[in-house]
C-alpha cells in the first residue's frame, strides 16, 4: 500500500514560532530567560559566552554554545513568538555573538585544515579544487544505507535533524547575495530562485520538505524539534548562518553552497529509492526528487560560475572558499557518522538530553518550567 503524505500528516502547530526552548547550559538559560522580557542591558551576557567558551572542549559538540549560537542567529530569521525584534542588533547580543564565533570558527577551521590543499590553488583552478574536495571525502554514505536498509524511523529522525535548516531552506545563503556583484551574484541569484521555487510557493524547497515531513508523520513547524537534535546538527545549521551573516566570510558561504550542490544529487535520488521502496507515495519523496534534477544544474552552476567567478573576481578569497567546502563535507560527515553508529545499535540522536523544558511565553512577559523527560 502506498503511504500518503497528507494521511499520514503529523501535528500541525504553528507555521513559523519556536515555541520552547530547553536550556542546555548556564549561557543558554540566560538568554532563554532573558529574552522574553523587553530589551535592556545584559551586561553578564559576554562573559558568560566567555566562560562557556574557555570550558568547551570543542564548540562543535558543545551544546550549550550551539544552542546559544541558534538563539542568537534565529533573531535574525523568523525569531520566536512574540519576542521583541530590538533584540536582533541588541550590543550585548552582539558582544556573546563574537565570543561564541570566533571560537566556533576556530574550531571549524581546525577541523578542515587536513582536507585543504596542501598547496595555494589558484583563483582558475578553484572549481576543480572543489571537485577533488568532494571527491576525497570519505565520509559514510547515508544515502547507500537508506536507500537500501533505511526504515521509517530513521528517514523520520534523518528528516528531524535536517529540519533545523530545510524548513528555512536557502535562506542562509541568501545573504551572500548582496555581498557580492556582477557574474558571482547572478549565478547566487539564479540558484537561490530556484531554491524558492522560482515564484512558486508550493515549489519552494522549504514547502517540499514540510510535505515530506509530514509524510514521514513528523510535525513541519518551524522549529519544532530543536530541543530534540544534538549539538553537531545544531552546529551544521550553524555553519551555513555564520558564513552567511559575516560578509567578511562571503567566499566560505559560496564554496559551502558549492560543495552542498555538489554532493546532492546522487544522495537525493538514494533517499527517494528509500522511501519508494518504503511504500511512500510522490508528495513525500518530491522534495527529493527535485533535487536530483535541480542539484545536477546547481552543481554546475554553483562550481564555476559562483565559486570559480568568485574566485576569479577577488582572488583573496580563494582560501575562504575551500574552507567553506571543506567545512561543509566535514559536519555533514559527522552527522552522517554519528547516525549511522547510533544507528547500527538501534538507537538514536534525538532527544537524549533530560532537561527541564523553558516555555517562552511572552503574552505573559515570564517563563514556565515543565518537568519533561523529552521535548
Ligand atoms: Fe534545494
Ligand atoms: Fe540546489
Amino acid at each position: 500500500m502506498q503511504r500518503n503524505a497528507t494521511a499520514v500528516g503529523g501535528a500541525r502547530g504553528s507555521d513559523h514560532l519556536l515555541r520552547r526552548v530547553r536550556p542546555r547550559g548556564p549561557l543558554s538559560a540566560e538568554l532563554a530567560d532573558r529574552l522574553t522580557a523587553e530589551p535592556q542591558p545584559l551586561p553578564d551576557l559576554e562573559s558568560l559566552a566567555r566562560e562557556a567558551v574557555t570550558d568547551a572542549t570543542c564548540t562543535l559538540t558543545d551544546a550549550d554554545i550551539q544552542l546559544s549560537l541558534t538563539v542568537l542567529y534565529e533573531l535574525h530569521y523568523r525569531s520566536f513568538d512574540d519576542i521583541d525584534d530590538r533584540w536582533e542588533w541588541h550590543p550585548d547580543l552582539m558582544g556573546a555573538a563574537v565570543c561564541l564565533e570566533a571560537a566556533f570558527e576556530g574550531d571549524l577551521r581546525a577541523l578542515v585544515a587536513p582536507r585543504l590543499p596542501a598547496d595555494p590553488v589558484a583563483p582558475a583552478g578553484v572549481a576543480d579544487a572543489l571537485a577533488d574536495l568532494v571527491t576525497a571525502d570519505d565520509s559514510p554514505s547515508l544515502g547507500k544505507h537508506l536507500a537500501r536498509h533505511g526504515t521509517t524511523a530513521q528517514y523520520a529522525e534523518l528528516l528531524t535533524h535536517r529540519s533545523m535548516y530545510h524548513l528555512r531552506e536557502a535562506d542562509s545563503h541568501t545573504w551572500t547575495i548582496p555581498r557580492l556583484a556582477g557574474p558571482p551574484k547572478a549565478a547566487l541569484v539564479e540558484i537561490q530562485a530556484d531554491e524558492y521555487g522560482s515564484g512558486r510557493a508550493d515549489w519552494m524547497h522549504s514547502t517540499l520538505f514540510a510535505v515530506s515531513m509530514r509524510g514521514l508523520g513528523l510535525d513541519d513547524s518551524y522549529g519544532r524539534y530543536l530541543n530534540d537534535v544534538p549539538a553537531i546538527t545544531l552546529a551544521w545549521a550553524n555553519t551555513m548562518t555564520l558564513f552567511g551573516l559575516h560578509r567578511r566570510l562571503r567566499g566560505a558561504s559560496a564554496g559551502h553552497l558549492a560543495a552542498l550542490e555538489m554532493t546532492s544529487s546522487l544522495p537525493n535520488r538514494r533517499y527517494a529509492d528509500g522511501l519508494r521502496r518504503l511504500g511512500f507515495d510522490a508528495d513525500t519523496t518530491r522534495f527529493f526528487d527535485e533535487h536530483v534534477e535541480a542539484d545536477a544544474v546547481h552543481e554546475q552552476i554553483a562550481a564555476h560560475d559562483l565559486a570559480g567567478r568568485l574566485a576569479t573576481a577577488e582572488p583573496r578569497l580563494v582560501e575562504d572558499i575551500l574552507f567553506g567546502a571543506a567545512a561543509a563535507l566535514a559536519i555533514d560527515g559527522r552527522v552522517a557518522a554519528d547516525l549511522l553508529t547510533a544507528w547500527a545499535s538501534g538507537g538514536s540522536l534525538l532527544g537524549s538530553a533530560s532537561l527541564p523544558v523553558t516555555t517562552i511565553s511572552a503574552n505573559r512577559g515570564d517563563i514556565d518550567l515543565v518537568s519533561s523527560s523529552r521535548g
